[in-house]
């Protein structure tokens, strides 16, 4: 399946001066996973909103299953799914006559209707409480009726912001089913928000980095990883100069040497306050970007013994998306 079914074009937002949504491109294959990855405020929800007629972009456009979502949003909004990130459900209501109401706005009536009713209720795995008002259901329960809400009309296409947030491991793990297979076995096209880079890795075939209303890499998660090379060892050390980090680079195993920027250090002390950092005098911090980490460490080390220098901190970064994005921002995915 290598039709496109979404195509983004250097779509835009603005607030003001504040552009939220800085031109990103990107498209989603039929059948694909795609997902949009970056921390808060990176622009996903905008990005998101925009593609199905929740906000106008400023510039640019998209073109969801041939039409274009400037000119023909009524089109698009039959492929369609939207799961938004804050809940849109009647808490008083039960979850089958939330989606009844749902199915309804889509002009579902009858036999019909309660055919789609009972199956998203399938999908989510709550047909045996779904007469139960919503307000008694927990937060995950509450997210799985709202996924629901959004596959009702059988979307082609399915945009999922964020579903996991605030949600017990049980309903998680419902949820990743429920995307697997809707995936799998429907052959939806989903498009998933997170900023956790485990899901992401788990459930995606391909994924956009997006930090700063703007995309930074989009690969697929193995490719992305492999950007990180051999891997990437931060070392603090008490003095660094420029013919140290020269003598580092020659050492077997070790692609580039350079001293991190200070914010960038991944926290020794589990993020700790910065006023901790304001007393003790800052150590310089030596980022190590290795072609081979194993062979690299082994040599940093003996190296480092040999000068007498004192190793103040080591850390081996492991190869996953969020190494993948402290490595091309010098900032955390999840602060
Ligand atoms: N109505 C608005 N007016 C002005 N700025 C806005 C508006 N809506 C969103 N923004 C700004 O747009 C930026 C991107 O927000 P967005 O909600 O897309 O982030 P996000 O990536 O979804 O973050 P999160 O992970 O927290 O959901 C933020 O700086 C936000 O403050
Ligand atoms: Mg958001």
């Amino acid at each position: 399946m290598n039709n496109v079914i979404l195509e983004v074009k250097d779509l835009r937002k603005r607030y003001g001066d504040h552009e939220v949504v800085k031109g990103i491109s990107f498209s989603v294959k039929e059948g694909e996973i795609f997902g949009l990855l970056g921390p808060n405020g990176a622009g996903k929800t905008q990005t998101i909103s925009m593609l199905t007629g929740v906000v106008e972009p400023t510039e640019g456009t998209a073109v969801i299953g041939g039409h274009d979502i400037r000119k023909e949003m009524n089109q698009v909004k039959k492929i369609n799914g939207l799961v938004p990130q804050d809940l849109a459900l009647y808490p008083t209501l039960s979850a089958r006559a939330n989606l009844n109401f749902f199915g309804r706005i889509y002009g579902l009536r009858g036999k019909a209707l309660k055919e789609r009713v009972e199956d998203v209720l399938r999908v989510v795995a709550l047909t045996d409480r779904a007469d139960e008002p919503v307000e008694n259901y927990s937060g995950g329960m509450k997210r799985r009726v709202n996924i629901a809400a959004g596959l009702v009309h059988h979307p082609r296409l399915l945009f999922l912001d964020e579903p996991t947030v605030g949600v017990d491991p049980q309903s998680r793990n419902h949820i990743f089913q429920s995307v697997q297979r809707l995936n799998r076995e429907r052959g939806m096209s989903i498009v998933y928000t997170s900023h956790y880079m485990e899901e992401v890795e788990l459930l995606c075939h391909r994924v956009a980095i997006i930090d700063n209303g703007e995309i930074i890499a989009l690969d697929t998660v193995k490719s992305l990883i492999a950007m990180l090379g051999g891997g990437v060892i931060y070392v603090g050390l008490n003095q660094v100069d420029e013919a140290l980090l020269a003598r580092i680079r020659a050492l077997p195993g070790v692609e580039q040497a350079s001293i991190a920027p200070q914010p960038a250090a991944p926290p020794a002390n589990g993020g700790e306050a910065a006023d901790t950092l304001a007393i003790a005098p800052t150590r310089p911090l030596v980022k190590v970007e290795a072609r081979h980490s194993q062979t690299a460490l082994i040599n940093l080390i003996s190296f480092l013994n040999e000068q007498d220098m004192t190793l103040a901190s080591l850390e081996i970064l492991e190869p996953n998306l969020e190494n993948v994005f402290l490595h091309l921002t010098g900032k955390k995915l999840r602060e």
